[in-house]
Formats: structure tokens, sequence, C-alpha cells
């Protein structure tokens, strides 16, 4: 797939291409960085409308790709080794292919993302390319965008070798899950890679996360997605907190299974089934349960209610999932209460709720076309005195997903 870059994109794309080169000049004066060689990769970021914890429960989601992206310009060569320089972190970073293993004691540095994609794609039987890149992200990192996954997608088209046979965006989501799961170590859903590579512009997509498949819904024209980032940021810690949740989950999926023969996770209980069993539960696995059998049902209310343009709905289904993870899966945080409030009292805001894992991060929220302004002064002018800190409002687009740019077609 190849695509083009707007206006904002070519300004972007010129900067990655001349730090690109003149790297490639500093390091190696007698070669030249061909500009035909050169390939330019850009993944998106997303937001989640809702479904939140249902993925890795097999049920379903609804997020849409932003325009918050990871771009990697890239000069391919035959050594078996990736050198990759983040413009935003001013760090050069490199691993070879042949030292790429899952084991690890520490913390992860960021070029472990491309590295678990390589290792990934390997284990997967996909040939693999080596490159000396730059990168450059606009989706903020810890805040629920899925920053790492849209570093992963980038990977997975940059250490492709050219002309290869790639795997269907869902499969490639699939092999940079695992990337996550067995090389980072954690144990998320496919929600995000699935978004990053499969978005479409002007759309969500509601993803089957048991059959890995996806249809489109229309974003009504009348609406704008509106990104407020409480700024608190989640750390390394919160990954553990998340893999707690999964475990809690899955627990509750073989405790009712026990008694339920056709049950092999969340997706198959509905709330008469959760009922019967309630009992059975270990009082916090119970409350996980009822969160993720009723956002199962939240997400298609919530495909109807864009379908029939009934705002009421989405404004009374994203508060009773914002509620829902605040008290029953416990991963909002106060600031989050605190933007999801602000955004609720603004008149033109149809609806709001956090989006993505919790412990900090972003909300999202619905909102009529022509009201983005003051939801934005508003934030602006009321979550810092109530928190001490300063947010980021972000009026998003919705595009398609990871792929790369045609760049024989710019005038750089
Ligand atoms: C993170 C994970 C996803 C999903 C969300 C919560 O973004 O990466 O797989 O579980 O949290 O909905």
């Amino acid at each position: 797939m190849t695509a083009t870059a707007d206006g904002s994109g070519l300004a972007r794309a010129a900067d990655l291409v001349r730090h690109l080169e003149a790297l490639a000049a500093q390091e190696d004066p007698g070669a030249r960085a061909d500009r035909e060689l050169m390939r330019l990769i850009r993944a998106p970021g997303r937001v989640n409308l809702i479904g939140e914890y249902t993925d890795f429960n097999e049920g379903w989601v609804l997020p849409a790709a932003i325009d918050r992206e990871v771009w990697i310009a890239c000069l391919p060569w035959d050594r078996p080794e990736v050198v990759l320089t983040s413009l935003d972190l001013d760090q050069t970073l490199s691993f070879e292919f042949d030292s790429l293993s899952p084991e690890h004691s520490g913390a992860r540095p960021w070029i472990d993302y491309i590295a678990g994609t390589a290792w990934a794609m390997r284990e997967a039987g996909l040939p693999i390319r080596g490159f000396r890149g730059v990168l450059n992200s606009t989706v903020p990192v810890g805040s629920g965008l899925s920053s790492s996954a849209a570093v992963e997608m980038a990977a997975s088209w940059a250490l492709a070798v050219p002309g290869a046979q790639r795997p269907a965006p869902p499969a490639m989501a699939l092999i940079a899950q695992r990337a996550e799961n067995a090389y980072m170590g954690v144990g998320c859903g496919i929600m995000d890679q699935f978004a990053s590579a499969a978005g479409r512009s002007g759309q969500a997509l509601l993803i089957d996360c048991r059959a890995t498949e996806s249809s489109t819904v229309p974003i009504p024209a009348e609406l704008s997605l509106v990104v407020c980032d409480t700024r608190t940021p989640r750390d390394r810690l919160d990954a553990s907190a998340y893999n707690v949740r999964r475990s809690e989950c899955e627990l509750g999926a073989r405790l009712i299974g026990e008694h339920e023969p056709g049950v092999r996770s969340l997706r198959d209980v509905d709330e008469a089934m959760l009922e019967r069993h309630f009992h059975r539960l270990p009082e916090v696995v119970a409350r996980r349960c009822e969160h993720v059998v009723r956002e199962n049902g939240r997400v298609m209310a919530t495909v109807e209610a864009l379908a029939s343009g009934d705002l009421d709905s989405l404004g009374r289904l994203f508060a009773a999932s914002h509620t829902s993870l605040r008290d029953l899966f416990q991963v909002s945080s106060p600031e989050l209460d605190v933007m999801v409030e602000i955004a609720t009292a603004t008149p033109g805001v149809v609806a709001s709720r956090m989006t993505g894992a919790g412990f900090g991060g972003c909300t999202v929220s619905l909102v009529s076309k022509g009201s983005e302004e003051s939801l934005r002064d508003r934030v602006l002018r009321e979550y810092p005195s109530r928190t001490k800190l300063t947010p980021m409002v972000h009026i998003a687009a919705v595009v398609d997903g990871a792929g790369e740019i045609d760049l024989a077609g710019m005038a750089l």
C-alpha cells in the first residue's frame, strides 16, 4: 500500500529525509544517500471510542486511527542490523538481528519496540531487512493513544523486504501484538495494533477480537472527536496493574466456565449468565467481569446510536462506560474524572469518557461540529485550576492505517 502525504505531512517528510541524508553523509562520507532507495513510513496512534478492556476477553472494541503519528524514514542496507535515531529524544540506538531475544532483565529501551517487531516477524517466518533510519512521533507516550503500537506498525513496514508479500493488516497486527506480549512483557489485546494497521479515514473500526475481523462504522459528519490529555502519563508499574486486570478476567471466565461448558472467555458470558454465577466469584473478579460483560453490550449499542444519530444514547453509553471503568474496573484517575466532568458540563459535548488503558492519559469526547473550541477553552481554563496541571487538547482527524508513502512522487 502506498499513500500520499498532505501539506503538514510534506513538511514532516522533508524534515525526516533531510535528517537522514545528513546522518548518512556524516557516517559514511563516501556513500550517497540514494533517494531512490529511501523509504518513508507512517503509522497512526488510535483513540478508542468505546469497548475498554474487552479486547483480550475476545469481545468487541470501536477504535479509530488518528492524526497523531509515528514516521520513519529509512535506507535499507545489507547489514543484519537496525540503527535508528529518534529525533524527538535526539538519541541513536541499534540492535543486531543475531542478538534478538525476548529474555531480558530491567527496563526496555524504546528501540526494543522495533527489535521486538523484528523478532516477532522472524518468528512468523517473514523476511526482514536492516536499515539506517530516523524516527519522529507526535503520539504522546503513555497517554492511552497507542504510541507503542504505532511504533511497532511503523517498524513492521520499515523492516519488511521491499517487494515481499505482506500479510493483511489483521495478521500483521497479530504479529506486532506478539512483539508487545512476548518481547515487551505487556499482555495487551489486539485493539491498538489492529487500529494502527487497518484504520480508515473518517471511520471507526468495529473489531471482533475473537475473529480478528473488522467492519467500518462511519463517524457522523456532524461530530468531531476531541482528545483531552490529562498530562499524567502512566508508567511501567501500571503495565503490571494491566496484566493483573487481565488475569482477573481470565480467572472469572475459568470459574464461570466450570459450570458453563461453552465459556472460553468473557466474550461467551452474557448478563444473565454472569448473574447466575456472580456469587461464585471473588468480589474483585466479579466486578471486573461485570464491567467487561456490560461494556461489550455498550459497544454494540454505540454502533447503533452512531448509525441512527442518537446523541442522547451516545452520551449515556460513554458515561456508563466511564463510571464502570472508574468503579468496577478501577483504572480511572482523579484527573481523568475531572476531565470528563468538565467536558460533560460543556454545551455541545455529546459524550465523554476516559480512553485506552487508563491510570492517567486521555479522554475522548464526541463534540457537535462548531463546539470544539468551547471545549478547548473550558478545559484550558478549568482543568489547571482543579489539578495544577496543563492539559493538551487535540481535535483529532480520523485517518487511514499504517503504510508506506511514495517518496518518488513528492517534491521535497
Ligand atoms: C491498552 C491495550 C489494549 C486494550 C486497552 C484497554 O491500550 O494495549 O489492548 O486492552 O488498553 O481497552
